[in-house]
């Protein structure tokens, strides 16, 4: 089993690409079980040292659902949204608490498959507001993505609504005898 590791406090982009990279490892055969930080009561680690007596951590609260999960898992997917450049508050918690997994079995995660997520927002348009110097940072290059069946299906309404008001006019006018009135239709 494969588990997905969601570190974002919200359902929005990075759970969206952890469930797609688990779609994908599903379609390949591949067991998978995601697990979110989302509405969890996680508790920073306290380095009270109870773990390292071998008696697991003292905190009693969600993570304690989620070291069997780990200890299951044969690989991981790390899944989180960058804050201040690194990982979100509740990454680093989780990442912090399986201290205790390790504290009873320093193998726990040996030979186990890892992959990595991040998400970002600002550094799409941080190099058109670049303050430092153009060598202190080089964001990676942007893949221009044009949603052409949106804009096409947009256009389509246009048109489709162009059409209809034109012909509600047309009648509307032929109803009324406008062009009799103005003398473009028909002459007696
Ligand atoms: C506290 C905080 C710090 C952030 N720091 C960064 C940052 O250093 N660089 C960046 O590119 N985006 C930063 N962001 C933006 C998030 O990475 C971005 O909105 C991301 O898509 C959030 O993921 P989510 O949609 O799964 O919640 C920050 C957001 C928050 C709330």
């Amino acid at each position: 089993m494969i588990l997905g590791l969601c570190g974002s406090p919200r359902a929005k982009t990075t759970e969206y690409v952890l469930r797609k990279a688990l779609e994908m490892l599903v379609e390949q055969g591949v067991e998978t079980e995601f697990y979110t930080v989302r509405g969890k009561n996680l508790g920073f680690c306290i380095h009270c040292d109870h773990c390292i007596k071998g008696k697991g951590c003292i905190l009693q609260d969600d993570m304690q659902g989620l070291y069997p999960l780990m200890e299951e898992a044969e690989g991981f997917i790390i899944a989180t949204p960058v804050y201040n450049g690194g990982v979100s508050a509740q990454t680093k918690t989780v990442m912090d608490r399986t201290r205790a997994l390790l504290t009873a079995d320093p193998k726990a995660f040996r030979g186990k498959a890892g992959a990595a997520i991040a998400i970002w927002g600002s550094q799409l348009f941080i190099p058109f507001f670049q303050a430092a110097d153009g060598r202190a940072f080089r964001p990676p290059r942007m893949i221009p993505v044009v949603a052409w069946t949106d804009i096409g299906l947009i256009c389509a309404a246009f048109a489709l609504a162009l059409i209809l008001a034109q012909t509600i006019m047309l009648l509307a006018a032929l109803r009324r005898g406008v062009f009799q009135a103005l003398r473009m239709g028909d002459r007696e």
